[in-house]
This record gives C-alpha cells, sequence and structure tokens, in this order.
C-alpha cells in the first residue's frame, strides 16, 4: 500500500504506512502523555501516526524527536522538517520530507465508497457539481469522496504555511481522471506568504478500498519571509 501514497509525492519525500503492529506503540512517553484523554481507537490511529513519523524521521537521520501536537491539531515537526498523517480505519500513513524543494505537504485517504447527497451539498461547490454530473466513467460514484481528500490534503498542506483555515467552498477541486492529478483553486484571498499561488496542485491513487490524495507546494511558489 506503499505505493499508493508514495506515487503522490515527488521523490525528496519519504512516505510510510503503518504495519499492523505500529498501532499498539509504544510512544514516547511525551506523545503518550497526549493520548490520556483519546479513546482506545483514536489512540490506536494516533499511535500509527506517529509511529509512521518516527520511521520517516529516522530515515531523515532524526532519533528521539516526539511529534507533539499544535493548538489547531497540527503534528509538529522538527525545524526544518515538513509533514502530514492521516489515517482511515485500517490504514494509516504519512510522507515526511526536508523543507527545501518542497515547502509544505499534505496526505489524506478516504474510503472508496459514495457520498450522501446531504454531504456533497456541504463539500461541493456547483462547479464541482457540475462535473460530477457529466460522464466520468464506471468509478463516478466514488468522485464525491476523491473531490473531500483533494480538500483535505489541501487544506493539511496549506494550513501550516497559512496558519489559517479553509472551508469547503473556499477552494474548487478541478479533476484530472486521464493523469491522476488534480489542482485545488483558492477562492478566497490567500495569506501574504502564498499571494503567488493561486491553485494547490496535487495527485490521487485509488485501490479497492480507499482513496488517496496528496498536495505540495513547491519553493518555487511560494513568498518566504526574508
Ligand atoms: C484536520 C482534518 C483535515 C483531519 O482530517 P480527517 O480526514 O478527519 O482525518 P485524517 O486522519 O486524514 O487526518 C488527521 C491528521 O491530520 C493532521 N492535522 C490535523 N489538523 C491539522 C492542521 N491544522 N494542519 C495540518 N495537519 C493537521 C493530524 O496529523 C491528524 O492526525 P493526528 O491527530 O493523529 O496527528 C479535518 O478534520 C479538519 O479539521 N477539517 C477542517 C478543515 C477542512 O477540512 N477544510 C477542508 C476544506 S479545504
Amino acid at each position: 500500500m506503499d505505493q499508493m501514497i508514495e506515487r503522490l509525492f515527488s521523490p525528496h519525500a519519504v512516505t510510510l504506512t503503518a504495519s499492523p503492529n505500529m498501532w499498539d506503540g509504544p510512544l514516547y512517553p511525551e506523545e503518550e502523555a497526549l493520548t490520556k484523554p483519546m479513546a482506545p481507537n483514536r489512540k490506536r490511529e494516533f499511535t500509527a501516526g506517529r509511529l509512521c513519523a518516527r520511521q520517516g524521521l529516522d530515515r531523515l537521520g532524526i532519533q528521539n524527536f516526539p511529534v507533539l501536537v499544535g493548538k489547531n491539531r497540527e503534528p509538529l515537526w522538527p525545524p526544518g522538517i515538513i509533514g502530514s498523517i492521516s489515517h482511515c480505519r485500517n490504514f494509516c500513513g504519512a510522507v515526511i520530507a526536508r523543507q527545501g524543494s518542497i515547502l509544505s505537504v499534505g496526505l489524506d485517504v478516504e474510503p472508496l465508497e459514495p457520498m450522501a447527497t446531504d454531504v456533497l451539498d456541504l463539500v461541493c461547490t456547483p462547479g464541482e457539481k457540475k462535473w460530477l454530473q457529466t460522464d466520468n466513467g464506471p468509478n463516478s460514484l466514488f468522485w464525491p469522496k476523491l473531490i473531500f481528500s483533494a480538500k483535505e490534503s489541501a487544506f493539511k498542506c496549506h494550513f501550516p504555511l497559512a496558519k489559517t483555515f479553509l472551508d469547503f467552498k473556499d477552494v474548487e477541486v478541478a479533476i484530472n481522471l486521464e493523469d491522476g492529478s488534480f489542482s485545488v483553486t483558492l477562492l478566497v484571498p490567500p495569506p501574504e506568504i502564498l499571494s503567488e499561488v493561486t491553485a494547490l496542485n496535487g495527485r490521487f491513487s485509488t485501490d479497492d478500498n480507499h482513496v488517496y490524495t496528496g498536495v505540495e507546494i513547491a519553493s518555487t511558489e511560494c513568498l518566504l519571509p526574508e
């Protein structure tokens, strides 16, 4: 399954998928302390994400770094490191990289299943709904979930740089089914750091159970403070 997320990102990024034993720990004591209020299933997914993060950091030569949680639930990576975590039922994956040619990453995984109409109304813009009504092949029932996931991965990529939230209708997703790519256009004014960015670019993949999306912001797209 690692290949499903590996293909979403450029070769500078390290991708990880949790194996069954990684859902039970052990966590670092500082991470373990964060799990005290968590229900058992939430603790398992948090643990799998942290163990993926630890493996990824190890591959980048960084050991003994507990990945704590920011005020807005974002993972707090070591200086100069970017990353993203997603879990979904029995799947957990992460992407980690040194901040360099890539400035931010977002990963999301969702069950490959249809979406209820009332949820679709909350998630999709009129333009996306129009696209969903066209003939988009045998998997078209699942494309609302793809749009949802693209928005979630764009949010996770956007947040660490922008420090602002996005609503579902603040962005519009355009899917390219031919090459497995998508773009997420910001319909709201971007923060200054992203003023050169009009759309976030991503890739998607699917297997029998899940849709996987990944978004990257390249350093050439972003105005970093001097
Ligand atoms: C944060 C959010 C995107 C999580 O998505 P999800 O599908 O419920 O769950 P996932 O397993 O895919 O992702 C959860 C992980 O996202 C990461 N995450 C949470 N908040 C984050 C943030 N502000 N920035 C970056 N990553 C974040 C965390 O690593 C979290 O896992 P952890 O708590 O175990 O560390 C979602 O719950 C949320 O808050 N959405 C609101 C904003 C939004 O969705 N906008 C979309 C329109 S563009």
